[in-house]
């Protein structure tokens, strides 16, 4: 059966707006509208779509009974092309800055309450009811991070500047975070649309020792354990609570040890599974990857690949888009997501979404090493055959 790439393709007429408009890492409130130019773009765009694909991404990852996902914000869903590629590949999506605590948490409701005040705004109003209307599930992100979190969370009097609280007074707080969170998600009616939360992210360095952040100065090596106590006393039991980083390949040890700690006076896990952000280079090593996976993996908890983009070259050196480069990525994608299919099918390790962190070039974090599954003219490259499986496809 021959099917459109869902008008992925149709993102050609995104070449001159992909991307451009929103910066990626910061969180935006502006919910656009559709501009005429955009539809006439993507008329156009549409006119010229030939390409078709045999099978989409979420037709290949439900075969191994995953869901598969997307990080996106609002802005980008009201293109129409870029929502119909959402719409035709991905069942999950995750909120890429909407929900991290400096966009969800609202200073002068928090000072003129005294206590921190969780309160969406209308980018995460607006994807969650798109994820509604469309029978998506959704991972929730962000909640205990040393980025992207405002100092006035960490200080007296909920100011921008002055002296921290105390630990008491800290974890109350974060008691305060976790808990409104939960409680506005089930306010507003969606708590069924959750299966996942990463509940602490980016907590650990390569060298195995704790990051150095404001959660930490403040209340202690022990603000991880609580983060997970608060997390598991207040998320509904239908949502999986994670633990979520990067270079894991590097962190396996340690992380095989941080959550052994993580469990109530029973020996109950407060944790669910280990998030992966798999933010990888054509330049790493699989078998290696592989070897992490497979570590935390026997922890019996789940796993889940969370942000995963494979930039061309390696840290600091991206490489040119060339043939070569892009073949090479190609079979990177294959390689790992088949190793991945491979151990699930197995039963070797426990996982039920997978998520990419985006799919176009230009609009990704870090569009300079081209590390997405179409090019910036909406194009499948190699990598988005990897992805499908397509082996003959990806550069093989
Ligand atoms: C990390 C975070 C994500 C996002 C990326 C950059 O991986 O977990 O939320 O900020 O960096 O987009």
């Amino acid at each position: 059966m021959k099917k459109l790439l869902g008008m992925v393709l149709v993102g050609a007429m995104l070449v001159s707006g992909c991307g451009a408009e929103t910066p990626v890492t910061e969180a935006t409130e502006e919910v656009k509208e559709e501009t005429a130019q955009d539809v006439k773009e993507e008329t156009k765009a549409e006119e010229n779509q030939e390409e078709t694909v045999d099978i989409t991404l979420k037709e290949v990852f439900e075969k191994h009974g995953l869901k598969v996902g997307t990080c996106v914000s609002s802005s980008e869903l009201n293109k129409r092309s870029f929502k119909e590629t959402v719409l035709s590949q991905f069942d999950s999506l995750t909120v890429e800055n909407a929900m991290k605590p400096d966009s969800a948490l609202n200073q002068a409701k928090s000072k003129e309450e005294g206590k921190v005040v969780v309160d969406f705004n209308k980018e995460v109003l607006a994807i969650l009811e798109f994820a509604r209307e469309n029978g998506f599930s959704m991972r929730g992100h962000t909640l205990v991070w040393y980025s992207q979190t405002p100092e006035w969370l960490f200080r007296e009097g909920f100011e921008n500047s002055g002296d921290f609280v105390d630990r008491d007074e800290m974890l109350k707080r974060m008691e305060d975070l976790i808990s409104g969170t939960f409680a506005k998600i089930e306010e507003l009616g969606y708590t069924d649309l959750f299966y996942a939360y990463d509940v602490v992210n980016e907590a650990w360095m390569e060298d195995g020792t704790m990051r150095d952040n404001h959660w930490l100065e403040i209340i202690g090596d022990d603000y991880l354990w609580y983060a997970f106590y608060y997390a598991d006393k207040y998320a509904p039991e239908s949502i999986d609570l994670y633990y979520n980083d990067y270079n894991e390949q590097y962190k396996a040890d340690t992380l095989v040890k941080f959550v052994e700690t993580l469990k109530d006076e029973d020996g109950r896990y407060l944790i669910d599974g280990i998030g992966l952000q798999a933010h990888l280079y054509t330049s790493d090593n699989l078998p290696g990857y592989f070897k992490a996976v497979d570590k935390l993996a026997e922890t019996g908890l789940k796993i889940q690949l969370t942000e995963l983009d494979v930039c061309l070259g390696k840290y600091q050196a991206p490489l040119e888009a060339t043939d070569d480069n892009l073949v090479k990525q190609g079979k990177f994608y294959y390689d790992l997501i088949n190793g991945i299919f491979e151990r699930v099918d197995a039963g070797k390790i426990k996982m039920d979404a997978f998520t990419f962190w985006g799919f176009c070039d230009s609009y990704s974090w870090r569009r300079e090493y081209s590390p997405l599954l179409l090019d910036k003219n909406f194009e499948p490259k190699y990598a988005y055959y990897g992805a499908i499986q397509t082996k003959d496809k990806a550069g093989y």
